[in-house]
């Protein structure tokens, strides 16, 4: 399976600074296929850009965040068929900063996985736990029940899904999981994936959190983590190159 290295632009960009990253990147992949799946997770009102600019080129796009209602009288909220309009292949979901600063539970999650697969949209489900829960020894815990709200929901769809494994407590703050506890953590939703699908193995489990062109490497060699998902890192094209050409 190729491995999938996500972007995620959070509340960063403009139609000029996107343009001129975005024509670094294309720079740098042309010629070459890239080995590795490649995608950008954006800010909506840049959707139209990110489209006109990626579109015939390797880099997929996507969305950050995905309504859990199909359309109506919801003020600001983004539906999984307006995403559908500018062709996006990904939508970030349960991101814990949604999680933390909007309060999103896991059924609010799940719900928003199965919207943007009903339209073909693939979710990319984030999950992690806090230094709290980390040092209370919930972590397996908690990202199983996060995990479990969607499978519940999503059923039969379940290895349509992306996973990512990002820990609250790496994300933003360069402090990486190491590639162990990543990949312990991989392997515990990698098996909650197998009594849930028989497909298991086709459901790509990014890793999160601080990962750069330093520590790519080794978290990408760990045995179930199938891609990342990059923050800081998807701002800069030759950082986001190089792991890229890492993963490939
Ligand atoms: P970071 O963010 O790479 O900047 O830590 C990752 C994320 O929040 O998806």
């Amino acid at each position: 399976m190729k491995k999938l290295i996500a972007g995620n632009w959070k509340m960063n960009g403009s139609l000029a600074a996107n343009a001129t990253l975005l024509e670094a990147l294309l720079e740098g992949l042309r010629g070459s296929t890239p080995g590795a799946d490649v995608a950008l997770c954006v800010p909506a009102p840049y959707l139209a850009q990110v489209q006109s600019l990626l579109q015939g080129s390797p880099i997929a796009w996507g969305a950050q965040d995905v309504s859990p209602h199909a359309q109506g009288a919801y003020t600001g909220e983004v539906s999984a068929a307006m995403l559908q309009d500018f062709a996006c292949r990904y939508s970030l979901v349960g991101h814990s900063e949604r999680r933390q600063q909007h309060g999103e539970t896991d059924a609010v999650v799940a719900a928003k996985a199965q919207r943007a697969l009903a339209v073909g949209i693939t979710p990319i489900v984030c999950v992690g736990e806090t230094l709290a829960e980390r040092q209370a020894g919930l972590t397996e815990a908690v990202v199983k029940r996060q995990l479990a709200a969607v499978i519940h929901t999503v059923a039969h769809c379940t290895s349509e899904i992306v996973l990512a494994y990002e820990p609250v407590w790496a994300i933003g703050t360069g402090q990486t999981a190491t590639p162990q506890q990543a990949q312990q953590v991989h392997a515990v939703l990698r098996a909650q994936l197998a009594a849930a699908t028989k497909h298991p193995a086709r459901v790509r489990i990014l890793y999160g959190g601080s990962m750069n062109a330093n520590n790519a490497a080794s978290l990408l060699a760990q045995a179930d983590v199938d891609g990342g998902l990059l923050g800081g890192a998807s701002l800069k094209a030759s950082d986001l190159l190089q792991i890229v050409a890492l993963a490939g």
